[in-house]
């Protein structure tokens, strides 16, 4: 009792949001974070809009948490943009969603540039439509020699969809001699994988209360902390952000081990 009045450090809770991004800072931070977006058709349907206003408040949401990330010095931010799944909505709903990223870059790409942001993307190019690959393509292109926060789109993304597409490419590589069966390892199955470049992320956040992984990513996130928040992702914001990073700070991270 006596220790704690008189000697315990005095920690007093941050004023500001710059002093608890400080604060946050001063901890481990996370170089991926991954998140999957969920709940803007709920958010739209509690204000009686239509579900792609959910998704148009949502690409707000995109830019906020990407000045986050990178003021934070998080390196890489997976947003799960796009489903394979996605293509079984209503065809309107598709439409305004492949608009999407055009739209966002239209809007955002100059602060990105500016703020030293390389974009990327991962997913299944094949069937998204030009003018989205397009748009994506220009924005990688741009900033393909910044060197800040990699944000990276899961468009047309599916993760059995990638993990089989690696199985068929060792397979060839195999018959055509250029590896043998016995050099397959983890590391070399994640160079098979759309996320050759990148670190597993750390840190999985889904928002909307939804308790799943919906084909996201499964061979990465083996070891990764998740952070689920019943918040809808329209919603979701700067505090919301900085609320997963420090519940991921409080983690004990063991990978198998004590
Ligand atoms: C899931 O919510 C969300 C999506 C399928 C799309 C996510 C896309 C964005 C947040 C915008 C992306 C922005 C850019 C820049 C590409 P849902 O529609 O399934 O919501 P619900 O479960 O409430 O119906």
């Amino acid at each position: 009792m006596f220790y704690n009045k008189f000697f315990k450090k005095q920690t007093t809770a941050p004023k500001t949001e710059t002093e608890r991004i400080d604060k946050v800072k001063s901890s481990v931070i996370p170089k991926h974070v991954a998140i999957i977006m969920d709940g803007n058709g709920r958010w739209a349907k509690k204000r009686s809009l239509p579900r792609v206003a959910g998704h148009h408040e949502g690409m707000k949401v995109v830019r906020k948490i990407t000045i986050l990330a990178n003021d934070l010095g998080i390196e890489t931010l997976t947003m799960f943009a796009f489903s394979t799944e996605n293509w079984k909505r209503p065809k309107t709903e598709v439409d305004y969603l492949m608009n999407l990223p055009e739209e966002f870059l239209k809007i955002y790409l100059p602060e990105l540039i500016e703020k030293n942001v390389k974009v990327q993307m991962i997913g299944d190019r094949t069937q998204i439509p030009k003018h989205t690959l397009r748009a994506v393509d220009k924005a990688i292109d741009d900033t393909k020699d910044n060197d800040g926060l990699i944000l990276n789109f899961a468009l047309n993304y599916g993760s059995r969809a990638e993990i089989l597409h690696a199985v068929k490419e060792i397979a060839l590589d195999i018959k055509n001699g250029k590896i043998v069966e016995e050099n397959i390892s983890e590391e070399l199955f994640s160079n098979y994988l759309m996320t050759k470049n990148l670190p597993d992320p750390d840190l999985l956040i889904r928002t909307s209360g939804e308790i799943r992984l919906s084909n996201f990513m499964l061979w990465q996130l083996a070891y990764t902390e998740f952070c689920f928040t019943n918040v809808l992702w329209p919603d979701f914001n700067e505090e919301e952000f900085l609320n997963a990073i420090e519940q991921y700070q409080k983690r004990s991270r063991r990978f198998g081990g004590i």
